[in-house]
């Protein structure tokens, strides 16, 4: 069954926000919350307890999150932003001390006297590493139990390659149970990428299109033009392609080709049948199949620009790839032979996540005519373009473009992509999550060019900040005859 997206929390609840001093709660973890008060999505009783290592009390907490949705909204109701934060509480410890879990325990029991069924969530907002000894905590200080289990939502990416996933997923198994544990990929709540599944339900003309006897390839760019804006801790360890091929590429890759579901089918098994589908085509050279650049130290536009290794905290001989690019094909006999050309960068000329669906080359009647393509801007300008030809006047058959377009504009119930997601965990619903089925997957085909990238050896050509990458990943895609679009 498909979730509806009206949803407010329906029970009291409580969630422990792990890693509350950090980088992702300040910038959307709060704000995402704010906004569900603000649009009366929240009981009237809940709990958010914040546990970090750092130094706070329940002032000093409820001050920096209300410092934070200030700096990240541009509006803000002061009144239901103090009613708000009164329900925000603080628990200072290591992720390995059982006191003050167990102060955690009796704090939240007390909280959650006067409920009726109150439901129990954790947010892993904290580096994999703690993972495991925060589970095996939440166990033995009997905040999580068989008569209130916690809903645990963990952070994509699970680990940083298949075996690191495999490790972390079974403590995660064996001390939360499957049934408890929602893995979150953000891309899953935003509604323009759900729409990319949707899309194709709603216009079957679309449907009918999408097939290999009409389809020449299919590109895939998230570009950034934004460098890390203070996220060096997570990303210099992670670099652009664990961050968004893994879980946000490869996810949108699966909507687009899974197949339409029936009312009694899971929805979720779908989608990790169409991610079961892509490989890497074969190539004898693996520096064909994958790129990856530093962004340069240069000159944009006349204007001094920072490259990646003038970030702050990133050290001088870093070599994390903040560019990566790689072709996919896919099984299923619809999409079988069409390349799945997938690329994204930071410090690039666009800020946009996008698909283009181009369609092969039209018959030769005349002059102008270029293929069809469809364009679908999940992020920035979010938008559906169509490219179109039409005859120009006179005799001969000449054409020019003829571009439909339409912004895709979230009309209706709309929430930031984490707030979505919040209220679909409180609410037990797992469909827009990933199932750890799925994640290993992404890990089986990422892993060899992961491998890869993380030899010294391996080239890391560089690319200039306003670019669209480095003229290696043009080079690579035109040995197939095709370009990136612009
Ligand atoms: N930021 C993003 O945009 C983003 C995007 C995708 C996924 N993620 C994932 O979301 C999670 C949180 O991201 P984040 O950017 O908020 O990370 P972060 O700011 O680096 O870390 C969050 C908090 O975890 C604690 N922490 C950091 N390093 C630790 C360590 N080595 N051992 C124990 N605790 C540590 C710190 O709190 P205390 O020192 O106070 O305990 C920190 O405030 C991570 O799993 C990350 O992979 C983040």
């Amino acid at each position: 069954m498909l979730c509806t997206l009206m949803l407010s929390a329906p029970h009291p609840f409580s969630l422990i926000l792990f890693g509350a001093s950090g980088h992702l709660a300040s910038i959307k973890l709060y704000p995402a919350l704010y906004i569900l008060a603000l649009k009366k999505r929240l009981p009237e009783n809940f709990a958010i307890v914040g546990y970090s290592r750092s130094d706070f009390d329940d002032t000093s907490f409820r001050k920096l999150v209300t410092d934070s949705v200030k700096e990240h909204m541009e509006a803000v109701n002061d009144k239901i932003l103090e009613e708000f934060v009164s329900h925000f509480f603080y628990q200072q410890g290591t992720y390995d001390d059982l006191a003050a879990f167990q102060a955690m325990e009796k704090r939240i029991k007390e909280l959650e006297k006067k409920w009726k069924d109150p439901v129990r969530l954790a947010y892993y907002s904290v580096p994999p590493g703690v993972y495991s000894s925060i589970s095996e905590h939440l166990c033995e200080s009997g905040i999580h139990s068989d008569a209130l289990p916690v809903r645990t939502i963990v952070e994509k990416p699970v680990g940083g390659d298949l075996k690191s996933f495999e490790s972390i997923k079974k403590k995660l198994l064996d001390s939360i149970g499957e049934e408890n544990i929602y893995l979150l990929d953000h891309y899953l709540g935003k509604e323009a990428v759900r729409n990319v599944y949707y899309l194709r339900h709603a216009n079957p003309i679309l449907e009918r299109l999408f097939k290999n006897t009409l389809i020449s390839h299919v590109e895939i760019t998230a570009a950034e033009s934004s460098g890390l804006e203070g996220r060096a801790g997570y990303f210099d360890h992670t670099g652009t392609f664990r961050d968004m091929f893994q879980s946000h590429l490869l996810m949108i890759a699966s909507l687009l080709t899974m197949r339409l579901i029936e009312t009694d089918e899971s929805f979720v098994h779908a989608r990790a049948d169409a991610l079961k589908q892509f490989f890497l085509p074969p190539s004898s050279d693996l520096s064909d199949v994958a790129l990856q650049a530093q962004y340069a130290r240069g000159q944009v536009n006349g204007e001094t620009v920072e490259g990646y290794l003038d970030e702050d905290d990133v050290s001088s001989d870093s070599r994390t790839n903040t560019y990566a690019a790689l072709k996919l094909r896919s099984r299923t006999s619809r999409w079988d032979g069409v390349g799945f050309y997938l690329r994204s960068g930071k410090r690039m000329k666009l800020k946009e996540t996008r698909i283009s669906v181009a369609f092969q080359e039209p018959r030769k009647i005349g002059e102008g005519t270029t293929p069809n393509r469809l364009d679908v801007i999940l992020q920035g300008e979010a938008g559906m373009r169509f490219h179109l030809q039409t005859k120009l006047g006179g005799e001969e058959p000449k054409f020019r473009p003829l571009l439909l377009s339409d912004p895709l504009v979230c009309f209706g119930d709309c929430l930031p992509e984490h707030g979505t997601l919040l209220l679909e965990a409180i609410h037990g619903k797992k469909q827009w999550f990933l199932t750890f089925e799925e994640v290993q997957l992404a890990w089986r085909l990422m892993d060899p060019i992961q491998t890869y990238f993380d030899q010294k050896s391996t080239p890391l050509p560089e690319y200039k900040a306003g670019s669209m990458g480095p003229d290696e990943a043009d080079a690579w895609i035109g040995r197939d005859g095709i370009s990136w679009f612009a």
